[in-house]
């Protein structure tokens, strides 16, 4: 005789739990990418550039959480996030579905190193990234802090297909339009897209392109970094984070944390297979 299986307990609805937050909007920009906006907690308070906890629950009623960068900033008053779709993903095969009205699980507990307290003061802050490593750099182009602290701000987003490009492109659009830091932003922001697998006004991989000196010829800046007047931020797959840091190092810039501010600092923008 075989045993009689002991029924799955009822799982509670995600509006049951105590992290549990609404979505406001969906906007899908590609097949594999969409952005977001939720309800913040109001015990939420966060330095732009940092991350947190979100997801949904499983099958079996457990939450199923991943790291994401707060793409908005940290004034506003709902959350913004930039995502990935992946096609077998454990979450993002059900996170792109949902929808305005939906409830989602956020741990109101921010960590991460890309933040300015983690530089120490400088003239030229370079944001580099590749594919959704954009997102804690969306937040930190929001925040007139940025503005505040340095001279210029160059944000170097690079991605195979133009089209991924869509996200940054519009968002560094809609800041000369923005009531509070519109006029901050004018002339300090300088913003260098790329792409490497289709044709577009700017090619090439952030790494040739500082390596090369065409991105400060192409902005009319002097280049290349140093340690006296640069400070960076980079954002990207493991490979693009080790081949970045090498150039920084390169030119004397040393990698700093929040415990110990120097001229440049490091995040993964997604754990890759097998690291
Ligand atoms: P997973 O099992 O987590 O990933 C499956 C595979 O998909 C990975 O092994 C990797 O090869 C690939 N992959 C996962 N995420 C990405 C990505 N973002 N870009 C390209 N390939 C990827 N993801 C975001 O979409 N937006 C963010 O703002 C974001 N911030 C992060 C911040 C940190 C500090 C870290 C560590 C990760 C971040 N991620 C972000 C990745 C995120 O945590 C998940 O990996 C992603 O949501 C996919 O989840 P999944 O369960 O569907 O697949
Ligand atoms: P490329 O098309 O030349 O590989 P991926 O989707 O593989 O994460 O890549 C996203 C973007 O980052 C692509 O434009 C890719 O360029 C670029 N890239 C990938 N690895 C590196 C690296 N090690 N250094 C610089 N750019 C990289």
């Amino acid at each position: 005789m075989t045993q009689a299986k002991t029924p799955a307990a009822p799982q509670p609805p995600i509006r049951t739990l105590p992290d549990a937050q609404t979505v406001t909007s969906v906007r899908h920009w590609t097949d594999t990418l969409f952005s977001f906006r939720c309800t913040r907690p109001r015990s939420l308070r966060f330095r732009s550039g940092e991350f947190v906890m979100l997801g949904l629950l499983d099958d079996a009623g457990k939450p199923l959480l991943r790291a994401y960068s707060i793409a908005s900033p940290s004034w506003d008053d709902e959350l913004e996030f930039y995502s990935i779709k992946v096609p077998d993903g454990p979450l993002t095969s059900r996170l792109q579905h949902i929808s305005e009205g939906d409830q989602i699980i956020l741990r109101p507990k921010p960590v991460g190193t890309l933040v300015i307290d983690a530089l120490l003061p400088g003239k030229r802050l370079w944001m580099l990234a590749t594919g959704t490593g954009i997102a804690p750099f969306a937040s930190l182009i929001r925040d007139p802090e940025t503005y505040e602290k340095f001279d210029s701000v160059i944000l170097m987003h690079t991605c195979r297909q133009v089209a991924e490009l869509a996200y940054g492109r519009e968002l560094v659009e809609s800041l000369k339009d923005d009531p509070l830091i519109g006029e901050m932003v004018e002339g300090k922001l300088l913003y260098y897209p790329t792409t490497t697998r289709e044709d577009s006004p700017n090619m090439g991989r952030v790494t040739d392109n500082l390596s090369s000196g065409k991105v400060f010829a192409d902005l009319g800046i002097d280049g290349p970094l140093t340690p006296e007047r640069d400070r960076a931020m980079i954002c990207g797959s493991l490979a693009f984070n080790i081949d970045v840091k090498a150039i920084l190092e390169g030119w004397g810039l040393r990698e700093g944390a929040n415990s110990e501010p120097l001229e440049f600092v490091v995040e993964k923008a997604f754990v890759g297979e097998g690291i």
